[in-house]
């Protein structure tokens, strides 16, 4: 009997050994289901609420995994602004730029939070420490502009109070 296994089998064995198995149980139920790439930003997902964020080589494990083309399965990954493709930072701070929030002067918010962490929306800082999103409505209109940093929310927020904002997690961080 011959026990060697094809390309393709080995390509998935890999595919299937780099994510944990609870995604790769999840991945096996969605591919018995009609129309199973349906279930693709589902599966991401998952594997970014593991992970964190979305790597290249899970971003490939999953497309072999789904038999979906892997230039397809980035393009979901970066078309979704809920979806990050690096690493990011101990601490999110995410501004709300909902019409509320923005009418109220969330732009200057983020362009202090740009200036002080000397980063742009979506980056996080060389030392890892904070990654700076943009956030539609969080809900809490009456009290824009908002910001939520971690899992605090900060109510009318204004540019002259970033800098101590910043300082106060940092030092929490230390
Ligand atoms: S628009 Fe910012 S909380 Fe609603």
């Amino acid at each position: 009997m011959n026990s060697k296994i094809s390309p393709r089998e080995e390509v998935l064995a890999n595919a299937q050994k780099r994510l944990e198995k609870d995604i790769t149980d999840y991945i096996d139920e969605c591919m018995k289901k009609d129309h199973p790439k349906s279930f693709l930003i589902a599966v991401l997902h998952k594997v970014q609420e593991k992970y964190g964020y979305l790597s290249k080589e899970n971003l490939q494990a999953v497309a072999y995994l789904m038999d979906i083309p892997a230039a397809k399965v980035s393009g979901v990954a970066s078309f979704y602004h809920l979806f990050h493709l690096k690493p990011k930072g101990k601490i999110v701070i995410s501004v709300c730029l909902g019409t509320a929030c923005f009418v109220k002067g969330a732009e200057k918010v983020v362009k202090k939070f740009k200036e002080e962490l000397g980063i742009d929306l979506g980056q996080t800082t060389t030392d890892n420490q904070f990654t700076l999103m943009n956030t539609r409505c969080l809900g809490m209109c009456a009290m824009a502009p908002v910001v939520k940093i971690g899992d605090d929310i900060h109510a009318k927020v204004t540019s002259d109070v970033v800098p101590a904002l910043l300082e106060k997690y940092s030092k929490a961080m230390k």
